[in-house]
């Protein structure tokens, strides 16, 4: 059985017409990490909100460890729900120290262990000679682990992040990323974060859940997600892609597009004839002697590779290829390319 079940949860808000989270089912195993990804007012604050009990759904059930916390108005509180909470805006009291900060929740403790458990966890957090300073006396990313620490200080089951680095500077990001997914993994706590920013799930999470308009559109390890993306809005959320309608070929393996016949990674089980296909640019590889052929439109350098946009035939929509740094490529030229099947998908509308 699942550690958090989330049955049907549904919320619509007082004086909205839409739901802002719409019937989702999510099963996380123990000591799982997951990230709920998806664009601005999708529902997933709505969703933490409601796990954490801080949220009355409107309807669904959510079961977390063995325990039913929400269904039909009956409503365990948020403390007695074992789980830690950082918000997105860390939430430190500004006048306490960052002990005091860490302790804060511990109410339950005696005055020693309460010491003793603020210094293993700012310990654990890379901050255990920080207890006497005061928040603003911290960086962004120093903040950012005293919060974690202070979710983490009553052995929670659970931690609940609510865009946990969307104030941090490109660098220590992704110092953060790698950081937080190695202390929640040290404590083997079960997590759930909430991000807008693909990177961060991806770096951080086992199985990723996107969310649109209130509702799951595909959950997935991030590898499967970027490989098989479900549907046109995942294809193109999670990262870039080419999306172009074709019809189905005979074989049930190939694809007849404007480019030409693209390569299915295996045989497809599709029962419509008129598809979508996403295409990676990653998949796309400049060849002498490539299968598909256009003129170069655009280059970007992005200091890891080159975007190129390709124009093929007379459609106007180019085709996106990503090419290495060290490879002159002119405008106006002529490039062939061919496309490596494995990062080509069928996709529902
Ligand atoms: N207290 C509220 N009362 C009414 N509507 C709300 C309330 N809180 C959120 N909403 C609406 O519910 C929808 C989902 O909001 P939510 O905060 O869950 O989105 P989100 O995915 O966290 O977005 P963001 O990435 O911008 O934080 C939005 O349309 C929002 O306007
Ligand atoms: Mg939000």
């Amino acid at each position: 059985m699942s550690f958090i079940h989330l049955r049907q949860l549904t919320k619509l808000y007082r004086n909205s017409v839409q739901p802002a989270v719409n019937s989702i089912d999510l099963a996380i195993e123990q000591g799982e990490i997951i990230t709920l990804l998806g664009p601005s007012g999708c529902g997933k604050t709505t969703t933490l909100r409601m796990i954490a009990g801080f949220e009355q759904p409107t309807s669904g059930s959510i079961t977390i460890g063995n325990e039913l916390v929400y269904e039909n108005h009956f409503s365990v509180p948020p403390e007695k729900r074992g789980i830690g909470m950082v918000f997105q805006d860390y939430a430190l009291f500004p006048h306490l120290s960052i002990e005091k900060n860490v302790i804060f929740g511990l109410n339950k403790w005696s005055g020693r262990e309460k010491r003793k458990r603020a210094k293993e966890v700012l310990d654990l957090v890379g901050l255990g000679e920080y207890g006497s300073r005061f928040p603003h006396e911290l960086s962004g990313g120093q903040q950012q682990r005293v919060a974690l620490a202070r979710a983490l200080a009553p052995k929670p089951h659970v931690v609940l992040m609510d865009e946990p680095f969307s104030n941090l500077d490109a660098g220590l990001r992704e110092k953060m990323r790698f950081e937080v997914t190695n202390i929640l993994r040290k404590a083997n706590t079960t997590a759930i974060i909430v991000t807008h920013d693909q990177k961060d799930a991806f770096a951080v999470s086992d199985r990723v859940v996107v969310m649109n308009k209130g509702v799951i559109q595909q959950t997935a390890t991030p590898r499967e997600m970027y490989r098989c993306p479900k549907n046109c809005f995942v294809a193109q959320f999670v990262g870039k892609t080419n999306l172009l309608s074709g019809t189905l070929c005979d074989d049930m393996q190939h694809v007849d597009t404007h480019i030409g016949k693209v390569s299915l990674p295996s045989q497809s089980e599709s029962i419509l004839e008129e598809v979508k296909v996403s295409i990676r640019p990653e998949g796309c590889r400049l060849a002498e002697k490539g299968r598909y052929a256009g003129t170069v439109q655009r280059v970007t350098y992005s200091g890891e590779y080159q975007e190129v946009e390709v124009r093929l035939g007379s459609v106007a929509e180019p085709m996106i290829i990503y090419a290495p740094i060290e490879q002159e490529i002119e405008i106006d030229s002529i490039v062939s390319f061919d496309i490596t099947p494995e990062l080509v998908a069928l996709v529902e509308n």
